[in-house]
Parts: structure tokens; C-alpha cells; sequence
């Protein structure tokens, strides 16, 4: 599969593999089978309650720890110094893992204003090898500029909802003019109504792909790196036959007017929303 390289070094192949709700055995099998599918980047979360199930499922399939790159996310309630670097700890004591490739903050949790203290400890966690690479998930621009404004490390990649109905123009712009990889969660708009649009099932025959191989498409040509999650190993092995071929200009904007303001899947505002 093909690469982005980012800031820092780190490369990250351009199609990831979500794991929310993949728990349990049920959640072993499932990330087994993609990772034998092709899928080389897992991303999990400290609040998925499955990072036992993603070191199971690396062992299983018999990859080398060095072929395979793990994201997981810090929740809120531990964005205190001593809490974080213990949950940082206590993540990779599940996964089975010495290190995580990644390690993101899962929300800015504005109110709570402790995401520049949680960013300093990922970055003391960076010093002291338990991560290689550090990122933020839906963090706005206010949010990235502060912490480049008061600490000594930008985040290489930030996390957020994009797909056709919520295609994030103005974050992905402030990303890239800030060299921070835009990673999209719930690419596939969790498998909403949107996979029923006239319009993208149109252009899906046009270039005879299915509707989710055509979204997937349109957010790598986005320069973006899609995360999609399925149980489904058919599907899983859909979601990455991607890189043989290209959505042309016209039909790409096309596809980017479907954006709608009220387009997330979830009411999730990074501006107000807070997870713990
Ligand atoms: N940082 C954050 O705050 C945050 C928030 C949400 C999600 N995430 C991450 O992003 C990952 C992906 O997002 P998501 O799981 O919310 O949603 P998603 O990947 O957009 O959609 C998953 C759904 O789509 C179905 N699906 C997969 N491929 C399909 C295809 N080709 N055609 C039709 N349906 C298909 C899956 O069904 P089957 O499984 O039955 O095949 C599943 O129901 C998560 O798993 C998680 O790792 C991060």
C-alpha cells in the first residue's frame, strides 16, 4: 500500500483499519482477518475497551510488532500529568505492546482546559519511548494553535469526522498549511443513509466501484487517510482496493458539494461537546 510520510518521520500507510466496537473474540477475529487482508495500521482507543482484543489480534496474525503500526487515544479524565502517563502505561500493558506508534488525544474538552497539560505529558511519554509518534483527534484551529503556542511539539496528525456529507474544507486547509495529516474517522459516515445518495451511487457505476470504494477514493485524493471499520472481510478487502484508480476533477467537486452544515454523524462539536 502506498505511504504518507509525515512530519516527524513516521510513515503510516494510506488506509487504516478502525476498531470501535470490535470487542472480545467477535473484535479478535474481525481484526485478525484485516490484518491478513493487507491492513497495517490499527486504530484503537483507551475508551474502545478493546485494546486487549487489537495485541491479540497482532499476535495472532503472525506479524512482526515492526510491520504493523498502532494508534491509540487518551480519554479526558486522565489529561492530568500522573493520570495520563499512567494510562499511557496501562494501554500498553492491555495491547501487550512495549510502544505505540501513535498516541492521540481523543478530545479537546475546551471547558475542562487541561489539553495543553495532556499534550505535554504525550510529549514525555515521546521522550521516554512508550510512543513514537504524537497526534490530537478533532482538535480545532484554536485548539492546534495553542499548543503550538505554549509547548515545543505540534501534533503530526489530527483525527476527525470527514466524509462526503462532512468534508471539514476549513480544518483540513488549517491542517495542511500546518503540515498536520488529516486522518478521517468514520469515513464511511457509519454506514448512514449517505451510502444511499443518488449522487454517489451514480458516480460509484460511473467508475464501477461500490459506494464506499468511491468515498474512500475521494478522501485519499483529498490527501486525507481514511479509517474505515468493518466486521466484514469481503468489505474489509473492498475498502482498500482503492489505488487503481481516479475520480476526475469535475466528478471530485461533485462529490465535495454534498457537504451539508449539519452534516455529522453525531452531535459532536469539538467547540462545545466534551468526552471523558
Ligand atoms: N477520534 C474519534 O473521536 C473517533 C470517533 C469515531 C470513530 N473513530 C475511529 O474511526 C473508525 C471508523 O469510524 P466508524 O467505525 O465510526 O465508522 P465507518 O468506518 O464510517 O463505518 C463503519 C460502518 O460501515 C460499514 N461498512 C464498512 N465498509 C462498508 C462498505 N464498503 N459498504 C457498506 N458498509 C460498509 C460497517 O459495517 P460492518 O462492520 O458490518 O461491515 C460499519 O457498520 C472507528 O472504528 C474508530 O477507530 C474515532
Amino acid at each position: 500500500m502506498e505511504n504518507y510520510r509525515l512530519r516527524d518521520g513516521l510513515q503510516l500507510p494510506k488506509i487504516g483499519f478502525g476498531t470501535y466496537q470490535l470487542n472480545g473474540n467477535v473484535g479478535v477475529n474481525a481484526m485478525t482477518a484485516a490484518l491478513n487482508n493487507g491492513y497495517r495500521l490499527l486504530d484503537t482507543a483507551y475508551n474502545y475497551e478493546n485494546e486487549g482484543a487489537v495485541g491479540a489480534a497482532l499476535r495472532r496474525s503472525g506479524l512482526n510488532r515492526q510491520e504493523i503500526l498502532v494508534t491509540s487515544k487518551l480519554p479526558g479524565r486522565y489529561y492530568q500529568t500522573d493520570d495520563a502517563i499512567k494510562t499511557i502505561q496501562e494501554s500498553l500493558y492491555r495491547t501487550g505492546l512495549d510502544y505505540f506508534d501513535l498516541y492521540l488525544l481523543h478530545w479537546p474538552n475546551p471547558k475542562q482546559d487541561q489539553y495543553v497539560e495532556a499534550w505535554q505529558a504525550l510529549i514525555t511519554a515521546k521522550k521516554f519511548g512508550l510512543i513514537r509518534s504524537i497526534g490530537v483527534c478533532n482538535f480545532l484551529p484554536e485548539h492546534l494553535a495553542r499548543l503550538a503556542q505554549e509547548t515545543s511539539e505540534s501534533p503530526v496528525i489530527n483525527q476527525i469526522e470527514l466524509h462526503p456529507y462532512f468534508n471539514q474544507q476549513s480544518q483540513r486547509d488549517y491542517d495542511q498549511a500546518h503540515d498536520i495529516l488529516t486522518e478521517d474517522w468514520s469515513p464511511l459516515g457509519r454506514a448512514s443513509v449517505m451510502l444511499k445518495d443518488p449522487v454517489l451511487q451514480q458516480l460509484a457505476a460511473k467508475y464501477q466501484r461500490n459506494v464506499g470504494q468511491l468515498i474512500l477514493r475521494w478522501e485519499l485524493q483529498l490527501g486525507t487517510l481514511p479509517i474505515p471499520k468493518s466486521a466484514t472481510p469481503s468489505r474489509q478487502r473492498g475498502n482498500l482496493d482503492v489505488f487503481d484508480f481516479e475520480i476526475d476533477a469535475a466528478d471530485m467537486a461533485t462529490i465535495t458539494t454534498l457537504n451539508r452544515a449539519d452534516g455529522r454523524t453525531t452531535q459532536q462539536d469539538p467547540a462545545t461537546y466534551e468526552e471523558f
